[in-house]
Formats: structure tokens, sequence, C-alpha cells
């Protein structure tokens, strides 16, 4: 990592299973942007604790989290890959950056507002505090860039605020940071719902498409996807979500433009326009579970990256930290 390139973070939490969207969404970018900065990459598994999650899982998500990442092409030795609870300064700060974030402003956060609806049997503090554990994330990095999708928009300027409230109050001390919201290519919905984004946790799993399913369960879903009754492959996401929606995918996964990917189905039927359309994700989602099967199989490999990962970030995290704690009057040994 070169000091002077530009600071990107971003994380994501090892909740639930992973669809095509994911892969379309926040890992291909960060594929794409690991050689332009000096990245930081974290499986926010403290966040994910503020729903209840079952703990063989949320370990074993953590894991499989950061294989897949590495087989989708993520490169250990250009990013900082590691786990957020393996570098202790992200609570430290958070709870520093808790006394300059007012309880009025945290109850207004929509995500705060929806997740507290959905899980009205446990609204516990860190419920509320979520985004101000994302603040610390992210400024403890010093970081110039956040790429996140649109529904963390709140989160990131609550950060910026917060960085700003606390250089004001003392000298600067953290950069404040500027949100980069990615390109999705394409937005990916229900296969059976196409009015819907596909979801992670949809109620019909066989609408969504994840991205360990295996060859015969992806030309399944694929055969059974919404289409219409005009038996025309033609891109009109108003008038034809279905079939619309089926050809953003295959735009992406072939990387074909829209025209092209219309052009590739002209005068066919639905039925040989699903099963490409399955086929070319099933093809491209075998090498990367092979790859990912394999580095599950290497735990010490894994190991060793989340450690390396965990000492480039604690350094860099250690240093902003101690900064913090001479600002605010920590006394210091
Ligand atoms: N809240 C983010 C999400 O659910 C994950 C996240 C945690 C994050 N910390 C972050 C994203 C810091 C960007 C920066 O998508």
């Amino acid at each position: 990592m070169e000091e002077n390139k530009a600071v990107l973070y971003s994380a994501v939490q090892p909740t639930n299973k992973l669809t095509i969207g994911n892969y379309i969404g926040p890992i291909k970018n960060w594929v794409s942007l690991q050689n332009g900065y000096d990245c930081f990459f974290a499986v926010a598994n403290m966040h994910a604790i503020t729903v209840r999650q079952n703990p063989a899982e949320l370990r074993q998500r953590t894991l499989e989290l950061v294989a897949l990442y590495i087989a989708c092409g993520v490169d250990p030795e250009k990013c900082a890959l590691y786990v957020q609870s393996h570098v202790h300064e992200h609570a430290e700060l958070c709870w520093v950056l808790n006394t300059f974030t007012y309880v009025g402003e945290m109850e207004r956060m929509t995500q705060f507002k929806d997740k507290a609806a959905r899980h009205a049997d446990n609204i516990n503090m860190g419920l509320m505090d979520y985004p101000v554990l994302m603040a610390a994330d992210i400024l403890l990095y010093q970081t110039d860039l956040v790429p996140v999708g649109l529904d963390q928009r709140q989160h990131v300027e609550i950060a910026r605020d917060i960085a700003q409230r606390f250089n004001n109050a003392y000298t600067p001390t953290f950069k404040v940071p500027e949100a980069l919201y990615m390109k999705v290519g394409a937005k990916i919905c229900d296969l059976l719902e196409p009015a819907k984004k596909m979801s992670k946790s949809a109620e019909n799993p066989n609408g969504s498409v994840f991205l360990n399913d295996d060859r015969d369960t992806v030309l399944r879903k694929f055969k059974r996807a919404v289409t219409d009754s005009d038996a025309q492959v033609k891109f009109d996401p108003e008038n034809k979500p279905g079939v619309s929606n089926l050809l953003s995918i295959y735009s992406v996964f072939s990387e074909k433009s829209i025209a092209e990917a219309e052009a590739d189905f002209a005068g066919k039927g639905y039925g040989e326009f699903k099963l490409a359309v399955g086929e070319v994700v099933a093809d491209k989602l075998a090498p990367i579970q092979r790859e990912q099967a394999k580095l599950l199989a290497d735990k010490d490999y894994l190991n060793g990256v989340l450690k390396a990962g965990a000492e480039k970030a604690a350094f860099r995290a250690g240093k902003t930290l101690s900064k913090v704690y001479k600002k605010i009057g920590f006394y210091q040994i």
C-alpha cells in the first residue's frame, strides 16, 4: 500500500446469504477500486450483532464472506481485508464519538426506524448506535472515499457531521469523508416479483439467485422466472419488467450491452432465453464457488490473510485513536 493514494473504506455485514445482486453491486465495485486506492475492507461483525445472530452461523458467514471476496478478485495483498472485531479501535472510537452524537439524531435515522419496526422485540442500544460505530469505522482510517449503496447515504452523512463536530470542538483531527455512490450497473429484481429488488431475505427463495446456488438450482430458478404473454425479448422495464430484469442480468453476466443482449434473442422464444440467462449466470458462478470452497478448506491461509489485514488496519487506526485520546484529555502513559 502506498501512503500517497487516497484512502477508501467499506464494509459488509456477514448476515444472510448473498444474491447475484450483491455480486453485481459491492463485490464487483471493490474489485475494480482496489488498484486506485489504499483500501480497507472489513467484515462488519460488530454491526451484525445489533440484530440477534446465531453464533455458529455468524462465525461461519464471516469466514465465507472473506473467502468469497477473495474468490471474486479482492486481492488481500493490495487491501487490508479484516474482521471489524479484530481491531479494538473501532469500539473505542465509537465510545468517544457517542459523546458527540445526539440521541435525537439517531432516533431520526431511517434505517433505525425501519429496523426498530421489524425487530420491535429487540430495540437495543446497539441498533440505535449503529451509525456511530459506522462513523468510527470510517473516521479511524482518515478515509477519503466510502463506496456504498444509496441506502447508506444517511449513515455517511452522519459520519461527516460527527467528524466536523469533533474537528470544530478541537483542531482538525478527522478527514471528512465523501460517499461514493456505486453505479449498480443494473438494478436486479426478484425473478418472481420483478417489481421488487432481489433480496437476500425474500419470502420466496425461488425469486432470488444466491451466490452459492448450484448449477441446477440456478437453471431451475431462471426457468421459472416470471415473463409476460407477449413473447418478445425486448427491454421495456415499464411494460415488461420480468423480461427486462432477465435482460439486465444477462447483460451484466455476459458483459454485453442491453442492445447486444436483445439482438442475441431476436426471434427466439422465452424458453430458450431463460435457459441462456441461467447458463451465463451459472457459468460465471461456478469458478467463484470452486475458488471459495478451496479457500474455505485452507483455514490457515484465511487466518493469515485476516491477521495481516487486522495488523495493517490496527496500525492506521491506532494512530488516529491516539490523536483523539490526546485531544479529549485522556491521560496517556
Ligand atoms: N452499514 C453498512 C451496510 O450495511 C456496512 C458498513 C459497516 C459500512 N461499516 C461501514 C459501510 C463503513 C461503509 C463504511 O451496508
